[in-house]
């Protein structure tokens, strides 16, 4: 190299230096405890843009102030030769959760993955249905990255010589504790665009983090109340006639249904589809649909979006389609208002006009072999890969928007998501089967701004029947997808009553739920969540033979044990599912005192206790001090503005207090603020015997409480 090209070369990485260093200084506060950087030449498209999420900015300042969490000088961000490199520190004891919908992991230090939207294929490797560049620290941040590309996560698993806290060089010949994977300090992130931006939540709680996240993009979604339901998904094939003794069974047994599915069948052609019901299995299906709504059932419609050569749009779609086609079905480019307005107008006039209640939206997700390849092109000038990331995230939005304009809420299924759809009414699931890794799901569901449902398809057994079930209940969408097996919640006969009993549950806790769904859409809590993120949970410590503790060996990585098999429900529940062929499970108590949700009896403080709860009961502990709100067991949810009388549970000996959310339950006049929050409260009194009390209703707000009863569980 001569002096001239090496005194270049200097110049150069000075250069590169100094706009890093320009870019690390250059945070500002966008909104509450969020601050957001812009590192280069960020793309016109990204995820936010994508879903049009806009920051819930006064619910964001009614959380505890929080100061930027990091060091900045620790963050490097540099753009070379077209890409955008991130690293942010971490600590030795720091634990990292999120990165997306993962099924076997809820720890992601030292994970190495790359986020792909795409069907989960048995791997945690960034592959799935909702790979939200978002991730949560123990320590209490943050950091999500607005990028509608495939991200490459090191997750704390590299090392770099200048590192301040470089493991110790160890030599394999001599030295037993040698490892494969030393210590390391960062999260790093390559983003293949040269530019992206950034944002870091503060805290202070993990929590608090992740709040500020769903509320940055909306707040999660308040679900009508009858979305909390049970409902069933009937056989692909079933006909209007069989639909309806379907309907007729549930009601005559005496199990709850709110919203029944029509799985492909309905349409005339399925994959790629019509969108147009199918004649001879839907003679009439306006008045099928209304027939089914006058005895308070709702229909949902399945569908994918790859148009059939037969969909009444087909020829006037092509020019606003992708390059390559889907089963041979056009791909709508649903960035352009000429193709959305074609393919929603299609839903709109010919299904939701006549009150269907929603959709569920398949197949945005992958898999490689079928879905269009990363070479194709879309008449808007998206790439393939950024469509890939954000498919799932317009489908939602732009389905969600037609009942929006009529004013009636929707609840459906779609099977990709992304950062940016927090607020969107859908949870995802998937063809995946494993009980216990449904179980994990639901735990990161958490933490990546969206709702996952464990439904329940079909058992080998009667036993995994119920354990499933029981897991169905306490989730965000109650499901039995029958659209292969044909099965419905009686079809194990052995245990069709505690079956009953569980879906009647369901129906009696829709207070909490709505409630909790509430704090979700208003405060950004996620109903369904990790222990992590529970205060007073500590993990049991490994105790590894051979190691030293976490103070006296620095390089140590936190290596608590994970806990993927029990999660929080709601403000006060924490749900032990247990799954086919166990009859005894661990518990880890957080500390302070826990409660037996059926019984009230006390069960531990800050402990691990070993259950045995037999095949009928899925552990659910409550804490001291819990408010459970509940109603009668009915058949199907409330309707707008019916009263309905509660039944107020109490647990344990701390004094309790509890919001109870209250609106019509069925329109977004919500959002113009048309509702209310009740404060229930539970003391006791002079004589030392326990007191319940709700506040007065709110004048002018929808008011759907009757007579409210307290009933004190712990005796
Ligand atoms: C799958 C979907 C199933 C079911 C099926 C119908 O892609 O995951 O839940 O809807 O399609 O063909």
């Amino acid at each position: 190299m001569n002096n001239t090209r090496r005194l270049l070369l200097v110049i150069l990485l000075i250069v590169e230096t100094a706009i890093a260093r320009s870019q690390n200084l250059s945070w500002t506060e966008t909104a509450p405890g969020v601050w957001k950087v812009v590192a280069g030449q960020p793309e016109a498209y990204d995820l936010i843009k994508a879903s049009g999420a806009t920051p819930n900015k006064e619910a964001l300042a009614a959380i505890a102030q929080a100061s930027f969490p990091l060091s900045q000088s620790d963050i490097s961000i540099k753009v070379v030769d077209g890409k955008t490199y991130l690293r942010f520190p971490l600590q030795k004891e720091e634990q990292l959760y999120g990165f997306g919908l993962n099924f076997q992991t809820v720890h992601q230090r030292g994970k190495i993955s790359q986020l792909h939207v795409d069907h989960y294929g048995g791997k945690d490797n960034g592959r799935t249905h909702a790979p939200t560049p978002f991730y949560v620290s123990s320590k209490g941040y943050g950091v999500f990255i607005n990028s509608a590309r495939y991200l490459n996560i090191y997750a704390g698993t590299a090392v770099r010589k200048d590192s301040k806290t470089a493991p110790v060089v160890k030599d394999r010949n001599t030295d037993k504790s040698w490892s494969s994977r030393p210590y390391s300090d960062a999260v790093e992130i390559l983003v293949p665009a040269a530019g992206v931006e950034v944002y870091v939540f503060g805290g202070p709680t993990a929590l608090d983090a992740v709040r500020r996240f769903n509320l940055f993009n909306g707040g999660g979604c308040l679900p009508p109340r009858w979305g909390l339901g049970f409902t069933q998904r009937v056989k692909s094939l079933y006909t209007s006639e069989e639909v309806k003794k379907e309907v007729a069974a549930f009601r005559e047994k005496g199990y709850p249904l709110d919203y029944i599915g029509l799985e492909p069948g309905w349409q005339s052609k399925s994959y790629p589809c019509t969108f147009s019901w199918d004649s001879v299995r839907y003679p009439n299906p306006a008045g099928f649909v209304q027939e089914l709504l006058k005895e308070n059932i709702r229909v949902n419609l399945w569908t994918n979006p790859y148009v059939s050569p037969d969909a009444p749009f087909y020829k006037a779609i092509i020019p606003y389609s992708s390059s390559h086609t889907v089963w041979n079905g056009l791909v709508p480019d649903l960035t352009m208002p000429q193709a959305r307005t074609l393919f929603f107008d299609q839903l709109k006039s010919n299904q939701v006009a006549m009150g269907v209640s929603g959709y569920k939206i398949d197949e945005v997700d992958g898999y490689d072999h079928y879905l269009w390849p990363d070479v194709a092109s879309f008449p808007s000038g998206i790439t393939a890969e950024q469509m890939r990331q954000t498919y799932g995230l317009l489908v939602q939005r732009y389905s969600e928007e037609i009942y929006h304009q009529q004013n009636k809420r929707t609840f459906g299924l779609v099977r990709a998501s992304n950062a940016g759809g927090v607020s969107f009414p859908y949870v995802i699931y998937n063809d995946y089967y494993n009980h216990e890794d449904f179980i994990t799901a639901l735990i990161n569901s958490g933490f990546s701004g969206v709702l996952w449902t464990p439904e329940a398809r079909a058992s080998k057994t009667s036993e995994e029947w119920l354990r499933r079930f029981q897991t169905v209940i306490f989730s965000p969408m109650a499901m039995i997808n029958a659209w292969a097996s044909g099965t419905k919640p009686w079809s194990y006969p052995e245990v069709a009553e505690p079956i009953k009993q569980l879906a009647l549950l369901r129906m009696q806790m829709m207070p909490y739920w709505y409630s909790a769904f509430a704090r979700y859409h208003f405060e950004g809590i996620p109903p369904f969540r990790a222990m992590n993120l529970e205060e007073g949970f500590v993990p049991e410590i490994k105790k590894e033979s051979g190691s030293a503790n976490l103070e006296e060996n620095p390089y140590a990585e936190a290596v608590s044990k994970e806990i993927k098999d029990q999660y929080m429900a709601g403000d006060y529940l924490l749900i032990a599912p247990l799954f086919a062929g166990q009859q005894t499970r661990k518990v880890v108590l957080p500390k302070g005192k826990w409660y037996d949700f059926y019984t009230g009896a006390f069960v531990g403080d800050g402990q691990v206790i070993t259950v045995t709860p037999g095949l009928d009961k899925i552990p659910v502990y409550v804490k001291d001090g819990a408010i459970i709100p509940m109603m009668k067991p009915l058949l199907h949810a409330p309707v707008a503005g019916e009263r309905v009388d509660l039944t107020v549970r109490y647990y344990g000996e701390k004094p309790g207090k509890y919001m109870l959310y209250d609106d019509d339950g069925e329109t977004y006049n919500y959002e113009k603020g048309d509702y209310s929050w009740r404060e229930i409260k539970v003391e006791k009194d002079k004589s030392g015997k326990l007191k319940g009390t709700i506040s007065a209703s709110v004048k002018g707000k929808p008011n759907t409480v009757g007579n409210v009863t307290f009933e004190f569980m712990t005796k």
